[in-house]
């Protein structure tokens, strides 16, 4: 089973980064298999509501995004990683959403309304960390992440939800990366045993 790290920090080896290293390393011990996409590495555009997937569900943009579409389409199971910024993801993740809008046009032709009202399978994930701590820190993230994986046709599987701030703080917090590491196992278990559970 496939699984996709989407990394969205500007930071590299900063606190999201690392968390998600560990997320994955909890997928790869419950046997999945990982990609991963470093979003500060892509040369992306945002959308420009060019309207030229509205019709094909492919977006006519020539970047790097190119590369990405196939990626989010083949994972059963997609952790989308960022810090905090400004009580939201950072700019590049929502560049890297936005552009989903061809994915967004191709669900919409492919499907009908009422088949788009379920999922076809797998789930999404959310990955955070900031400096300071409280739940409404996430929320406006978590609204944008359950309707990206939607385009995808995935459901919202939750968030991971961590307090860091200095590059590394999180390497300090042990326990934290360990729940990074069962979160992204027990993630992958569900689907490989979505009625048996965890045991
Ligand atoms: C531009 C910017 C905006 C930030 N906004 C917030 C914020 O609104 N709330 C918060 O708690 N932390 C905020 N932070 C702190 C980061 O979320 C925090 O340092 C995080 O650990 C960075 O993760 P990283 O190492 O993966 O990049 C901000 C940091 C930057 C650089």
């Amino acid at each position: 089973m496939k699984v996709l790290g989407i990394y969205g920090s500007p930071r590299e080896g900063g606190n999201t980064d690392l968390l998600l290293d560990s997320v994955l390393d909890g997928a790869a011990s419950a046997g999945a298999m990982s990609s991963r996409i470093y979003v500060r590495e892509m040369n992306i555009s945002g959308c420009i509501e060019c309207g030229g997937c509205d019709q094909t569900g492919v977006c006519v943009v020539r970047d790097d995004m190119q590369d990405a579409y196939d990626e989010l389409i083949e994972a059963r199971v997609i952790f989308l990683a960022s810090p905090v910024f400004f009580y939201s993801m950072t700019g590049q993740v929502k560049l890297f959403i936005d552009r989903c809008q061809a994915l967004w046009s191709r669900r919409r032709i492919e499907k009908t309304a009422d088949k788009r009202r379920s999922r076809d399978g797998g789930a999404g994930y959310l990955i955070m960390a900031a400096a300071a701590a409280g739940d409404n820190l996430f929320a406006g993230s978590e609204v944008t992440a359950r309707y990206f994986f939607a385009t995808l046709d995935k459901s919202y599987g939750g968030g991971l939800f961590v307090t860091a701030e200095e590059k590394g703080d999180i390497l300090k917090k042990p326990e934290e990366l360990k729940r990074a590491f069962e979160f992204g196992r027990d993630a992958t278990l569900r689907e490989l045993r979505p009625q048996g559970g965890l045991t």
